[in-house]
C-alpha cells in the first residue's frame, strides 16, 4: 500500500512539472497577473475599511481576507521558465533568487491568512496591524523583484 501511494505521488509531480513545461511564457504571465489584479482588488477595499475611508462591514471584511487569503496561493506557478521577459514587471532576479522569492510568497500565504483569522474577530485593534503585515510583504516582494 505504502509503495503503492508513493508511486502516486511521483506520478503526480512527473504531471505536475509536466504541465510547467507545456505552459507559455505569455499565458503564465496573464494568469499572474490577473490574480494579483483580484487581490489587489480585494485588499484595495479593505485598505479603505481599514483607513475609515469607507464604512467598515465586518462580514464584507472577512469575506474579502479569506478569497485574498485563497488568492495567495495562486500566482507562483505561473512564475515558469521563459517568463520573465515580454510584457511583464516580473524581474529575472525571481529565477536568480528562487529561494527568497519562495520565502516572500510563503510570507504572504502567511500573512494573509493570518488577516482572514483577524477579520474573524471583527476587532479593528487586530485588524490594522495584521493588514499592515500583509501590505509590507507586498511591498518586501515588489522593491525587490518587480520592476
Ligand atoms: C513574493 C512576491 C510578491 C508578493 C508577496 C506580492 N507580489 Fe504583487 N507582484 C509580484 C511580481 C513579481 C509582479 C509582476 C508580475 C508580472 O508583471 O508578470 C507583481 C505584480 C503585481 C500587480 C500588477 C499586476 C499586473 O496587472 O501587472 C499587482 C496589482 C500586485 N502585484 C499586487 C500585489 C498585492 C496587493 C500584494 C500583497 C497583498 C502582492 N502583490 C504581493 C510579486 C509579488
Amino acid at each position: 500500500m505504502k509503495k503503492i501511494a508513493a508511486m502516486g505521488l511521483a506520478g503526480a509531480l512527473a504531471m505536475a512539472s509536466t504541465v510547467a513545461v507545456a505552459v507559455k511564457p505569455e499565458d503564465a504571465i496573464d494568469y499572474r497577473q490577473g490574480v494579483f489584479q483580484a487581490i489587489k482588488w480585494h485588499f484595495g477595499t479593505m485598505g479603505a475599511m481599514v483607513k475609515g475611508k469607507m464604512d467598515y462591514d465586518a462580514d464584507d471584511f472577512t469575506r474579502r481576507a479569506e478569497i485574498v487569503s485563497q488568492l495567495s496561493h495562486l500566482p507562483w506557478e505561473g512564475f515558469v521558465e521563459g517568463s520573465y521577459s515580454g510584457d511583464t514587471d516580473a524581474l529575472p532576479a525571481i529565477a536568480d533568487n528562487w529561494d527568497k522569492f519562495e520565502g516572500g510568497s510563503n510570507m504572504l500565504m502567511e500573512k494573509t491568512a493570518a488577516l482572514a483569522t483577524a477579520a474573524k474577530t471583527g476587532d479593528m485593534d487586530q485588524i490594522r496591524p495584521a493588514f499592515g503585515e500583509v501590505g509590507k510583504t507586498c511591498k518586501g516582494c515588489h522593491d525587490n523583484f518587480k520592476d
